[in-house]
């Protein structure tokens, strides 16, 4: 199907347009030779929320068993390469488990430490990774160590948190806000003194300043890496480290509001300079890592909040001995907008160190999901480019069906940051994965009062049988994308190079991938009209999120539908050499 003619013809337009433009950074120079490739270079990560994603025993809370039935799914059916769990350890499950009160045990809620160790034996068995959560930064304060820290001003633990005195007037030591709202001091009075929580008052920060809590949390890595876990996502990594000094954080004279992130509002009046990102950070990191990689092929993710590209880049570490995969929040913050996208990833490419190699992520278990911000239709351009950029894709649950935001009443909401502290709650986000039209979309065979969240209200539509028997549906697109990056070298480990905008109202982001065997022109139309771009090439549309027949011929002059991304294979004969 011809889509209707552009609004100015690109025929006629100055020919900036033509050339592509070849960007620094080591994804153009490694080029990910095979001999220096990992196998989470080439991996498609995929971000399960354990208590949404399948209940295996009846509770109405997904688990572990219920995340090993869902391998067949996950490897075989959608074709993704390795699974970031969410957390299993025991927990009071205040913060979806992100409060651990024992990091050597899983929550009974999940399994056990047999069910993580079948976990590990059936992905493996199916070729498919697993990366836990490493939550370094905080713990509950069910955690015997922090009832041991809180105890007595003597205690051998009372280091291992992060305790001040009084201010000298009286009064939380500094102005520092937390995450979760409200000051980050909470009063102890049995021992007199405050304790420092970034999040809430039931998750108290290690001082990672205590050389035991080091060697302690080192351990912890070696417990589960030697387990067989393939990876760590490190939970905010940037917050290890905090000023020595304890200085007040600089008020943000017009609001730091982040509008894409789910924060309390209190957050966002001042600049947080002191209470986090502390140069020691990446000497923490580096140390971390160095556990990491006594074991050979496991992969370290780190959480990192949205920063400047140079500072982003820092987490690589100075001698690339930090993370393998600093999390790129500012890309999942940049509004949707072919410049203001092709500036940001520009910079991305162009901050990486060399031998780096980046992740992207377009949708997280605390933000907003993709087809509620963006649209359904946007979404499935958003798939495209996911799937297609030089990077680690890492995919929420959900999204691969083009979940919406469920809204949950206050009397079923799990997310204690809001329940505590009026906060933005983040159950829309998390609701269960819905696999099929039976009760409870398939996600649990529990009550309905009874589960974890409420399904999504529109899962007869939107779950995954039904939408396994329409090629059309996202899960079918999906799974078209993620077969089309496994066959093609230039989208999984080719060049980039960047179509230059003409305008900033220009609605098409393109870019070419270019392999020494293969090249792929990908061009994403990001508005809800038709237009054209000339390319500097032509070729045979592989994939079109419309309907447009896979085959066709289209280049140089581009016409895309309304929302639709293309990619585009060049024929040998085509391909361009000069970028
Ligand atoms: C990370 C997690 C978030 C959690 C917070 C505190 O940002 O992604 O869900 O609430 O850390 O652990
Ligand atoms: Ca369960």
């Amino acid at each position: 199907m011809q889509p209707p003619g552009p609004t100015t013809d690109p025929a006629t337009e100055d020919s900036r347009g033509q050339r592509w433009r070849m960007i620094g950074g080591s994804a153009n120079n490694a080029q990910l030779a095979d001999a220096g490739a990992a196998w989470w270079h080439d991996a498609v990560i995929y971000e399960c929320h354990l208590p949404s994603f399948r209940d295996g025993n009846g509770d109405g809370i997904g688990d572990l068993d219920g995340l090993v039935a869902s391998l067949d799914y996950l490897g075989s059916t959608l074709g993704i390469d390795a699974i970031w769990t969410g957390p299993f350890y025991r927990s009071p499950l205040l913060d979806q488990g992100f409060d651990v009160s024992d990091y050597t045990d899983v929550e009974p809620t999940f399994g056990t430490l047999d069910t993580f160790d079948r976990l590990i034996c059936e992905a493996h068995a199916r070729g498919l990774r697993i990366i836990i959560d490493y939550i370094p930064n905080h713990t509950s304060d069910q955690h015997p160590w922090f009832v041991e820290s809180r105890s007595s001003l003597m205690n051998p633990k009372r280091h291992w948190y992060v305790w001040r005195d009084p201010a000298p007037g009286g009064g939380v030591p500094n102005n520092w806000m937390s995450e979760a709202g409200g000051s980050v001091w909470e009063w102890d009075d049995q021992t007199g003194q405050y304790y420092l929580h970034s999040h809430l008052k039931e998750q108290p920060d290690l001082n990672w300043r205590t050389a035991d809590v080091r060697t302690t949390m080192l351990d912890v890595l070696r417990f589960w890496l030697g387990r067989g876990a393939d990876g760590i996502r490190i939970d905010v990594a940037h917050m290890l480290m905090k000023d020595p000094g304890f200085r007040d954080n600089p008020s943000a004279p017009e609001g730091n509001d982040n509008m894409f992130d789910l924060q309390h509002p209190d957050f966002g009046i001042q600049l947080h300079i002191h209470d986090r990102r502390h140069p020691d950070t990446h000497e923490v990191l580096a140390q971390i890592r160095a556990v990491v990689d006594e074991y050979p092929g496991t992969v370290t993710i780190a959480e990192i909040e949205a920063m400047p590209w140079e500072d982003w880049a820092r987490y690589y570490g100075s001698a690339m001995d930090g993370m393998h995969l600093p999390f790129p929040f500012r890309l999942l913050e940049t509004p949707w907008r072919a410049d203001l996208l092709r500036f940001e990833l520009e910079a991305l490419y162009e901050s990486m160190p060399d031998g780096g190699w980046p992740t992207i992520a377009l949708g997280n278990h605390d933000r907003v999901r993709l087809a509620t911000r963006l649209g359904a239709a946007q979404a499935r351009v958003a798939a495209v480019m996911l799937l297609t950029l030089a990077a680690t894709p890492c995919l929420l649950y959900g999204d691969e069906l083009g979940l919406i935001e469920q809204a949950v009443p206050i009397a079923r909401q799990r997310d204690y940051f809001a329940r505590a502290t009026g906060g933005v709650t983040r159950d829309p986000t998390r609701t269960p994965m819905p696999w099929n039209g039976g009760p409870n979309a398939g996600f649990s065979t529990a009550g309905e009062s009874d589960l974890w969240l409420p399904v999504a209200h529109n899962a007869d539509d939107v779950n995954v049988d039904v939408q396994l028997t329409n090629p059309a549906s996202f899960l079918s697109m999906y799974r078209d994308l993620l077969r089309l990056r496994t066959a093609s070298s230039a989208l999984r480990r080719g060049k980039i190079a960047f179509l230059p905008g003409t305008s900033s109202r220009d609605s098409v982001l393109a870019y070419l991938r270019t392999s020494p065997i293969d090249q792929k022109i990908v061009a994403l139309n990001l508005v809800d009209a038709p237009t054209a771009v000339r390319v500097p090439s032509a070729g045979t549309v592989a994939i079109s999120t419309t309907a447009r027949g896979a085959g066709e011929t289209v280049g140089p002059v581009l016409r895309l539908a309304a929302n639709e991304a293309v990619v585009i294979d060049v024929p040998k004969e085509l391909r361009h050499e000069d970028h």
